[in-house]
């Protein structure tokens, strides 16, 4: 039994190290990855070794080289007093997106992107973005005309923080929330989560956890999407990813169609 004053310094050490200080992340994020490795094994080494592995894998690969402070510092200076029209916004949006990989691999199709969810699950009027990112500066693609309420998603506190005033100044009826949606299930009821490029990393941090993110939202619709191909872009994982969503879905009341737009599977499930 490891005790609790060990697992409060890992997560003081975290919160105060270089590297991770500024995002502020939740400590019960922390501490559900703490306390998955405790179960495997009893050596306080292995333990600490493992968890900072863990959270490198969660972290890092989305560590992207964007000034948060500086970019909503920007967005104040140029928009708080005067609003972009269509076009000056949507070039901006572009210009933020360009700067992390998921939202990148997007941008040549993002109109033809949310077209597709809608028209395979309806306009939902609230939606849940699980795991953002920088999904939500996509909203002006978005063409929901029934779309009320807008919650993202995420545990990067800058970058919420940054996604916040963008909010504020274009989309009041959108709220951020910073929570780790696999140690603390989300309480909000919505007619929709979006889910992108993140359940393959779920499963490796946890087992069958997205499953259990399925039967615990309160929404009619999941919409999971999944890289067709690896970084690289050699290597074709269509196979192996509709797999990883049919066992996800295997043995619960749910259906399942599925699409697919540029290199990006999409998977519409439904609560029966
Ligand atoms: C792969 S990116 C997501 C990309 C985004 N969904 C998209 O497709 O544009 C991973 C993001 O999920 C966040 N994240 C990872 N695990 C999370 C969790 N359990 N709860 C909340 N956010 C999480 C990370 O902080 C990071 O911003």
């Amino acid at each position: 039994m490891i005790e609790e004053a060990y697992i409060l310094k890992l997560i003081q050490d975290v919160q105060s190290s270089r590297k991770y200080r500024d995002l502020d992340l939740p400590d019960a994020f922390l501490r559900d990855l703490i306390e998955n490795e405790c179960q495997y094994s009893k050596n306080k080494k292995v333990i600490k070794d493992n968890f900072r592995k863990k959270l490198h894998e969660v972290i890092a690969p989305y560590l992207e080289d964007i000034d948060y402070f500086q970019e909503t510092k920007y967005l104040l200076a140029e928009y708080q007093k005067n609003s972009p029209n269509n076009d000056q916004m949507k070039s901006w949006a572009q210009s933020i997106m360009q700067k992390h990989a998921s939202t990148r691999e997007r941008l040549t199709h993002l109109e033809s992107f949310y077209q597709t969810i809608w028209s395979n699950i309806g306009y939902p009027s609230s939606i849940i973005d699980l795991a953002c990112a920088l999904d939500p500066i996509a909203l002006p693609w978005f063409n929901n005309p029934s779309l009320n309420d807008f919650y993202a998603v995420d545990i990067h506190r800058p970058r919420l923080d940054f996604l916040e005033t963008y909010f504020q100044l274009f989309f009041p009826f959108a709220k951020t929330i910073q929570q780790d949606f696999i140690a603390e299930p989300i309480q909000i009821k919505a007619d929709c989560a979006l889910l992108f490029k993140e359940a393959h990393r779920m499963e490796k941090r946890k087992s069958g956890s997205t499953s259990q993110l399925i039967q615990n939202l309160d929404v009619q619709h999941i919409v999971i999407s999944l890289p067709a191909k690896d970084l690289s872009g050699h290597h074709d994982l269509s196979d192996f990813h509709t797999r990883l969503i049919e066992n996800v879905i295997q043995g619960h009341k749910l259906s399942m169609n599925m699409a697919q737009v540029g290199l990006e599977l999409l998977y519409f499930i439904e609560k029966l």
